[in-house]
Protein backbone atom coordinates (compact mmCIF):
# COMPACT_ATOMS: atom_id res chain seq x y z
CA UNK A 1 0.00 0.00 0.00
CA UNK A 2 1.52 3.45 -0.96
CA UNK A 3 -0.05 4.97 1.72
CA UNK A 4 -1.76 8.01 -0.32
CA UNK A 5 2.17 8.71 -1.92
CA UNK A 6 2.67 8.61 -5.28
CA UNK A 7 4.97 5.48 -5.92
CA UNK A 8 6.53 3.22 -3.13
CA UNK A 9 9.90 5.15 -3.77
CA UNK A 10 8.56 8.15 -2.65
CA UNK A 11 6.79 6.49 -0.01
CA UNK A 12 10.20 4.97 1.18
CA UNK A 13 12.62 7.95 0.59
CA UNK A 14 10.42 9.74 3.21
CA UNK A 15 10.91 6.52 5.49
CA UNK A 16 14.37 7.04 5.71
CA UNK A 17 14.23 8.52 8.80
CA UNK A 18 12.72 5.37 10.39
CA UNK A 19 15.17 3.25 8.71
CA UNK A 20 17.83 4.60 10.66
CA UNK A 21 16.32 5.15 13.87
CA UNK A 22 15.12 1.37 13.95
CA UNK A 23 18.11 0.16 12.61
CA UNK A 24 20.21 1.91 15.99
CA UNK A 25 17.23 0.83 17.84
CA UNK A 26 18.20 -1.41 20.90
CA UNK A 27 22.02 -0.67 19.95
CA UNK A 28 23.10 1.35 21.96
CA UNK A 29 23.25 0.27 25.83
CA UNK A 30 23.96 3.19 28.57
CA UNK A 31 25.13 5.26 25.81
CA UNK A 32 27.58 2.92 23.90
CA UNK A 33 27.05 0.81 21.09
CA UNK A 34 26.73 -3.13 21.51
CA UNK A 35 25.56 -4.92 19.06
CA UNK A 36 23.87 -8.27 20.38
CA UNK A 37 24.29 -9.82 17.71
CA UNK A 38 28.05 -9.40 17.49
CA UNK A 39 28.64 -10.25 21.19
CA UNK A 40 27.30 -13.40 20.40
CA UNK A 41 29.68 -14.47 17.84
CA UNK A 42 32.13 -13.59 20.76
CA UNK A 43 34.81 -10.74 21.64
CA UNK A 44 37.51 -13.22 21.43
CA UNK A 45 36.74 -13.48 17.34
CA UNK A 46 36.31 -9.86 16.85
CA UNK A 47 39.31 -9.11 18.25
CA UNK A 48 41.37 -11.92 16.54
CA UNK A 49 40.02 -9.93 13.10
CA UNK A 50 42.89 -8.81 11.27
CA UNK A 51 41.62 -8.06 7.65
CA UNK A 52 37.59 -7.13 6.91
CA UNK A 53 35.95 -7.81 3.76
CA UNK A 54 32.96 -6.47 2.41
CA UNK A 55 31.14 -8.22 -0.34
CA UNK A 56 27.82 -6.98 -2.37
CA UNK A 57 26.47 -5.86 -5.07
CA UNK A 58 24.98 -2.53 -6.82
CA UNK A 59 24.15 0.05 -4.01
CA UNK A 60 24.64 -2.33 -1.64
CA UNK A 61 28.31 -2.34 -1.93
CA UNK A 62 28.18 1.82 -2.09
CA UNK A 63 26.78 1.24 1.38
CA UNK A 64 29.84 -0.86 2.45
CA UNK A 65 32.32 1.76 1.15
CA UNK A 66 30.93 4.19 3.07
CA UNK A 67 31.17 1.44 5.96
CA UNK A 68 34.94 0.65 5.24
CA UNK A 69 35.68 4.14 5.76
CA UNK A 70 34.09 4.06 9.14
CA UNK A 71 35.23 0.70 10.40
CA UNK A 72 38.44 0.94 9.26
CA UNK A 73 39.06 4.67 11.08
CA UNK A 74 37.87 3.42 13.99
CA UNK A 75 38.07 -0.28 14.49
CA UNK A 76 42.11 0.22 12.85
CA UNK A 77 41.48 -3.11 10.30
CA UNK A 78 42.00 -2.91 7.16
CA UNK A 79 39.01 -3.01 5.48
CA UNK A 80 37.95 -3.32 1.87
CA UNK A 81 35.17 -3.51 -0.21
CA UNK A 82 34.75 -6.10 -2.88
CA UNK A 83 31.70 -6.46 -5.13
CA UNK A 84 30.42 -9.94 -4.82
CA UNK A 85 30.83 -11.46 -8.40
CA UNK A 86 34.36 -10.07 -8.69
CA UNK A 87 35.72 -11.50 -5.07
CA UNK A 88 34.38 -14.67 -5.76
CA UNK A 89 36.16 -15.75 -9.08
CA UNK A 90 39.69 -14.18 -7.85
CA UNK A 91 40.73 -16.68 -5.90
CA UNK A 92 41.09 -14.40 -2.59
CA UNK A 93 43.80 -14.84 0.11
CA UNK A 94 41.06 -15.55 2.99
CA UNK A 95 42.51 -16.75 6.50
CA UNK A 96 40.41 -17.54 9.87
CA UNK A 97 41.33 -14.19 10.86
CA UNK A 98 39.71 -12.76 7.84
CA UNK A 99 36.10 -11.67 8.23
CA UNK A 100 34.16 -10.95 5.24
CA UNK A 101 30.42 -9.09 6.08
CA UNK A 102 27.96 -9.09 3.11
CA UNK A 103 25.64 -6.48 2.66
CA UNK A 104 22.00 -7.12 0.93
CA UNK A 105 18.87 -5.58 1.31
CA UNK A 106 17.23 -9.07 -0.22
CA UNK A 107 19.10 -11.09 1.75
CA UNK A 108 18.78 -13.45 -2.07
CA UNK A 109 21.13 -11.95 -4.21
CA UNK A 110 23.09 -15.24 -5.69
CA UNK A 111 26.22 -13.26 -6.48
CA UNK A 112 26.74 -12.21 -3.01
CA UNK A 113 25.34 -15.57 -2.00
CA UNK A 114 28.12 -17.58 -3.73
CA UNK A 115 30.73 -15.42 -1.84
CA UNK A 116 29.61 -15.73 1.46
CA UNK A 117 29.34 -19.68 0.92
CA UNK A 118 33.06 -19.43 -0.78
CA UNK A 119 34.39 -17.57 1.94
CA UNK A 120 32.83 -19.68 4.42
CA UNK A 121 34.73 -22.46 2.86
CA UNK A 122 37.86 -20.92 2.64
CA UNK A 123 37.40 -20.39 6.64
CA UNK A 124 36.63 -17.07 6.81
CA UNK A 125 33.84 -15.66 9.63
CA UNK A 126 31.19 -14.07 8.15
CA UNK A 127 28.45 -11.49 8.91
CA UNK A 128 25.44 -10.45 7.14
CA UNK A 129 23.61 -7.53 7.09
CA UNK A 130 20.35 -7.75 5.40
CA UNK A 131 16.88 -5.99 5.40
CA UNK A 132 14.62 -9.37 5.19
CA UNK A 133 13.90 -11.46 8.25
CA UNK A 134 15.35 -15.24 7.37
CA UNK A 135 16.60 -14.56 4.25
CA UNK A 136 18.89 -17.30 2.09
CA UNK A 137 22.52 -15.36 2.99
CA UNK A 138 21.52 -14.84 6.78
CA UNK A 139 21.40 -18.06 6.88
CA UNK A 140 24.49 -19.03 5.63
CA UNK A 141 26.53 -16.64 7.61
CA UNK A 142 28.19 -16.94 11.42
CA UNK A 143 26.15 -13.61 12.80
CA UNK A 144 23.38 -11.72 11.00
CA UNK A 145 22.81 -7.67 12.07
CA UNK A 146 19.61 -6.96 10.45
CA UNK A 147 18.61 -3.56 9.13
CA UNK A 148 15.18 -2.57 10.03
CA UNK A 149 13.94 -0.52 7.25
CA UNK A 150 11.58 -2.45 7.08
CA UNK A 151 9.70 -4.03 3.27
CA UNK A 152 11.42 -1.78 0.26
CA UNK A 153 9.14 -2.32 -2.47
CA UNK A 154 10.07 0.35 -5.04
CA UNK A 155 13.18 -1.19 -7.40
CA UNK A 156 15.58 0.63 -6.38
CA UNK A 157 17.04 0.98 -2.96
CA UNK A 158 16.22 4.23 -0.67
CA UNK A 159 15.83 3.52 2.92
CA UNK A 160 17.38 0.37 2.55
CA UNK A 161 20.64 1.98 1.66
CA UNK A 162 20.59 4.39 4.68
CA UNK A 163 19.95 1.86 6.77
CA UNK A 164 22.69 -0.55 5.48
CA UNK A 165 24.96 2.78 6.55
CA UNK A 166 23.81 2.80 9.68
CA UNK A 167 24.61 -1.43 10.53
CA UNK A 168 27.92 -0.79 9.09
CA UNK A 169 28.79 2.38 11.73
CA UNK A 170 26.84 0.28 14.38
CA UNK A 171 29.49 -2.88 13.62
CA UNK A 172 32.75 -0.68 13.61
CA UNK A 173 31.65 1.41 16.70
CA UNK A 174 30.79 -2.04 18.31
CA UNK A 175 34.47 -3.27 17.31
CA UNK A 176 36.07 0.01 18.26
CA UNK A 177 34.46 -0.60 21.29
CA UNK A 178 35.45 -4.12 22.08
CA UNK A 179 39.11 -3.25 20.48
CA UNK A 180 39.31 -0.16 22.81
CA UNK A 181 40.56 1.19 19.10
CA UNK A 182 38.35 4.77 20.21
CA UNK A 183 38.54 5.80 23.71
CA UNK A 184 35.40 6.08 25.66
CA UNK A 185 34.48 9.44 25.36
CA UNK A 186 34.63 9.48 21.86
CA UNK A 187 32.64 6.46 21.80
CA UNK A 188 29.75 8.05 23.64
CA UNK A 189 29.81 11.32 21.65
CA UNK A 190 29.71 9.31 18.31
CA UNK A 191 26.61 6.81 19.73
CA UNK A 192 24.68 10.54 20.49
CA UNK A 193 25.44 11.83 17.14
CA UNK A 194 23.91 8.69 15.89
CA UNK A 195 20.81 8.70 17.48
CA UNK A 196 20.39 12.63 16.66
CA UNK A 197 20.56 11.66 12.22
CA UNK A 198 16.91 10.21 12.30
CA UNK A 199 15.74 14.17 12.84
CA UNK A 200 18.63 15.13 10.53
CA UNK A 201 17.38 13.39 7.81
CA UNK A 202 13.65 14.50 8.54
CA UNK A 203 15.00 18.55 7.93
CA UNK A 204 17.12 17.13 4.74
CA UNK A 205 13.87 15.73 3.20
CA UNK A 206 12.53 19.06 3.61
CA UNK A 207 14.99 19.89 0.59
CA UNK A 208 12.61 18.27 -1.61
CA UNK A 209 10.84 21.11 -3.09
CA UNK A 210 13.46 22.36 -4.53
CA UNK A 211 15.11 19.36 -5.75
CA UNK A 212 11.82 18.58 -7.64
CA UNK A 213 11.97 22.43 -9.18
CA UNK A 214 15.96 21.21 -10.10
CA UNK A 215 15.12 18.02 -11.79
CA UNK A 216 12.26 19.73 -13.47
CA UNK A 217 14.77 22.00 -15.02
CA UNK A 218 16.97 19.32 -16.22
CA UNK A 219 14.67 17.05 -17.16
CA UNK A 220 16.61 16.98 -20.73
CA UNK A 221 19.88 16.84 -19.76
CA UNK A 222 21.69 13.75 -21.82
CA UNK A 223 23.98 13.49 -18.87
CA UNK A 224 24.80 14.63 -15.06
CA UNK A 225 28.27 14.11 -13.02
CA UNK A 226 28.70 13.55 -9.88
CA UNK A 227 31.66 14.09 -7.59
CA UNK A 228 32.62 13.31 -3.95
CA UNK A 229 35.42 12.57 -2.05
CA UNK A 230 36.03 9.92 1.38
CA UNK A 231 32.60 9.34 2.63
CA UNK A 232 31.24 11.63 -0.24
CA UNK A 233 33.08 9.50 -2.76
CA UNK A 234 30.46 6.39 -2.74
CA UNK A 235 27.20 8.78 -2.50
CA UNK A 236 28.58 10.21 -5.49
CA UNK A 237 28.54 6.46 -7.06
CA UNK A 238 24.84 6.34 -5.45
CA UNK A 239 23.33 9.20 -6.74
CA UNK A 240 24.88 8.14 -10.54
CA UNK A 241 23.76 4.97 -10.29
CA UNK A 242 19.97 6.09 -9.28
CA UNK A 243 19.90 8.39 -11.98
CA UNK A 244 20.69 5.82 -14.36
CA UNK A 245 18.23 3.15 -13.22
CA UNK A 246 15.56 5.25 -12.75
CA UNK A 247 15.52 8.39 -15.51
CA UNK A 248 17.81 6.45 -18.15
CA UNK A 249 19.97 9.13 -18.23
CA UNK A 250 23.71 8.81 -18.69
CA UNK A 251 25.23 9.56 -15.31
CA UNK A 252 28.89 8.92 -13.47
CA UNK A 253 30.22 9.69 -10.19
CA UNK A 254 33.97 10.23 -9.63
CA UNK A 255 36.04 10.25 -6.78
CA UNK A 256 36.51 14.63 -6.69
CA UNK A 257 40.66 14.12 -6.77
CA UNK A 258 40.22 12.05 -10.33
CA UNK A 259 39.08 15.24 -12.17
CA UNK A 260 42.23 16.05 -13.40
CA UNK A 261 43.43 12.84 -14.20
CA UNK A 262 40.56 12.61 -17.08
CA UNK A 263 36.82 13.07 -15.89
CA UNK A 264 37.38 16.85 -16.38
CA UNK A 265 37.96 16.82 -20.22
CA UNK A 266 34.08 15.97 -20.14
CA UNK A 267 33.42 19.21 -18.51
CA UNK A 268 31.60 21.61 -20.99
CA UNK A 269 29.39 24.61 -21.16
CA UNK A 270 25.77 23.60 -19.21
CA UNK A 271 26.95 20.23 -17.88
CA UNK A 272 25.38 19.80 -14.59
CA UNK A 273 27.96 18.32 -12.02
CA UNK A 274 26.63 17.64 -8.62
CA UNK A 275 28.97 17.70 -5.84
CA UNK A 276 29.16 16.53 -2.23
CA UNK A 277 31.14 18.72 -0.27
CA UNK A 278 32.79 17.10 2.95
CA UNK A 279 32.41 19.13 5.86
CA UNK A 280 35.19 21.24 6.83
CA UNK A 281 35.09 20.09 10.54
CA UNK A 282 36.54 17.00 9.08
CA UNK A 283 39.40 18.03 6.92
CA UNK A 284 39.71 21.42 6.12
CA UNK A 285 42.36 20.35 3.79
CA UNK A 286 40.02 18.02 1.60
CA UNK A 287 36.97 20.12 1.98
CA UNK A 288 39.73 23.12 0.65
CA UNK A 289 40.34 20.97 -2.40
CA UNK A 290 36.95 19.88 -3.13
CA UNK A 291 36.07 23.97 -3.25
CA UNK A 292 39.11 23.76 -5.68
CA UNK A 293 37.63 21.36 -7.88
CA UNK A 294 34.04 23.26 -7.75
CA UNK A 295 36.10 25.95 -8.63
CA UNK A 296 37.90 24.60 -11.42
CA UNK A 297 35.27 22.81 -13.18
CA UNK A 298 33.12 25.89 -12.61
CA UNK A 299 35.66 28.11 -15.03
CA UNK A 300 34.55 25.63 -18.01
CA UNK A 301 31.18 26.34 -17.87
CA UNK A 302 29.70 23.34 -14.99
CA UNK A 303 26.64 24.05 -13.65
CA UNK A 304 27.10 23.12 -9.90
CA UNK A 305 24.83 21.86 -7.61
CA UNK A 306 26.52 21.45 -4.34
CA UNK A 307 25.48 19.39 -1.30
CA UNK A 308 26.73 20.78 1.82
CA UNK A 309 26.54 21.49 5.26
CA UNK A 310 24.76 24.45 6.76
CA UNK A 311 27.37 27.22 7.30
CA UNK A 312 29.62 26.40 4.91
CA UNK A 313 30.16 29.56 3.01
CA UNK A 314 33.50 28.90 1.33
CA UNK A 315 30.74 26.78 -1.67
CA UNK A 316 28.44 29.86 -2.05
CA UNK A 317 30.02 32.46 -4.00
CA UNK A 318 30.98 29.64 -6.90
CA UNK A 319 28.11 26.90 -6.91
CA UNK A 320 24.83 27.76 -8.94
CA UNK A 321 22.89 25.81 -6.32
CA UNK A 322 23.71 24.87 -2.63
CA UNK A 323 21.64 21.94 -1.36
CA UNK A 324 22.45 22.56 2.69
CA UNK A 325 22.45 19.97 5.00
CA UNK A 326 22.22 19.49 8.91
CA UNK A 327 25.95 19.47 10.89
CA UNK A 328 26.49 15.57 11.90
CA UNK A 329 29.81 13.88 12.98
CA UNK A 330 31.57 14.24 9.18
CA UNK A 331 31.59 10.25 9.38
CA UNK A 332 27.55 10.40 9.57
CA UNK A 333 27.04 12.68 6.74
CA UNK A 334 26.38 10.03 3.75
CA UNK A 335 22.94 9.34 5.64
CA UNK A 336 22.39 13.01 5.52
CA UNK A 337 23.88 14.09 1.59
CA UNK A 338 22.12 10.68 -0.17
CA UNK A 339 18.23 12.19 0.39
CA UNK A 340 18.71 14.65 -1.81
CA UNK A 341 20.14 12.58 -5.00
CA UNK A 342 17.65 9.95 -4.20
CA UNK A 343 14.61 12.69 -4.45
CA UNK A 344 16.66 14.26 -7.52
CA UNK A 345 16.48 10.77 -9.64
CA UNK A 346 13.01 10.46 -8.24
CA UNK A 347 11.54 13.90 -9.39
CA UNK A 348 13.71 13.94 -13.14
CA UNK A 349 12.19 10.09 -13.81
CA UNK A 350 8.57 11.47 -12.74
CA UNK A 351 9.00 14.72 -15.19
CA UNK A 352 10.13 12.51 -17.90
CA UNK A 353 6.94 10.28 -17.31
CA UNK A 354 8.66 7.25 -16.19
CA UNK A 355 7.54 4.65 -13.89
CA UNK A 356 9.95 4.96 -10.54
CA UNK A 357 9.00 1.93 -9.32
CA UNK A 358 9.43 -0.46 -11.82
CA UNK A 359 12.40 0.50 -13.87
CA UNK A 360 12.54 -1.25 -17.11
CA UNK A 361 14.99 -4.13 -17.53
CA UNK A 362 15.24 -4.36 -13.64
CA UNK A 363 14.03 -6.57 -10.90
CA UNK A 364 14.54 -5.96 -7.06
CA UNK A 365 16.29 -9.16 -6.29
CA UNK A 366 18.57 -10.73 -8.91
CA UNK A 367 18.54 -14.43 -8.08
CA UNK A 368 20.67 -15.67 -11.05
CA UNK A 369 24.24 -15.21 -10.95
C1 LIG B 1 19.91 -0.19 -6.94
C2 LIG B 1 19.63 -1.49 -6.37
C3 LIG B 1 20.59 -2.62 -6.64
C4 LIG B 1 20.76 -3.50 -5.39
C5 LIG B 1 21.61 -4.73 -5.72
C6 LIG B 1 21.85 -5.58 -4.48
O1 LIG B 1 18.95 0.74 -6.56
O2 LIG B 1 18.65 -1.67 -5.70
O3 LIG B 1 21.84 -2.13 -7.07
O4 LIG B 1 21.34 -2.74 -4.38
O5 LIG B 1 20.98 -5.49 -6.70
O6 LIG B 1 20.64 -6.03 -3.95
P1 LIG B 1 20.58 -6.66 -2.50
O7 LIG B 1 20.90 -5.55 -1.52
O8 LIG B 1 19.19 -7.18 -2.34
O9 LIG B 1 21.62 -7.74 -2.44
Amino acid sequence: DKGGWSSFMAKEITENPDAVANTVRGRVVDGLVQVPELTELGDDVLNGINRIILVACGTASYAGMVGAYAIEQWARIPVEVQLSHEFRYRDPVITPETLVISISQSGETMDTLMAVKYAREQGARTISVCNTQGATIPRESDAVVYTHAGPEVAVASTKAFVAQITALYLIGLHIAHSKKTVDEKELRRLATDLQALPAKVTKVLETGEKIAQLAKWMSDTPSVLFLGRHVGYPIALEGALKLKELAYIHAEGFAAGELKHGPIALIDHGQPVFVIVPSPRGSALIHSKVVSNIQEIRARGARVIAIAEQGDAAVLPYADEVIQIPLADPMFEPILAVVPLQIFAMELADAKGLDVDQPRNLAKSVTVE
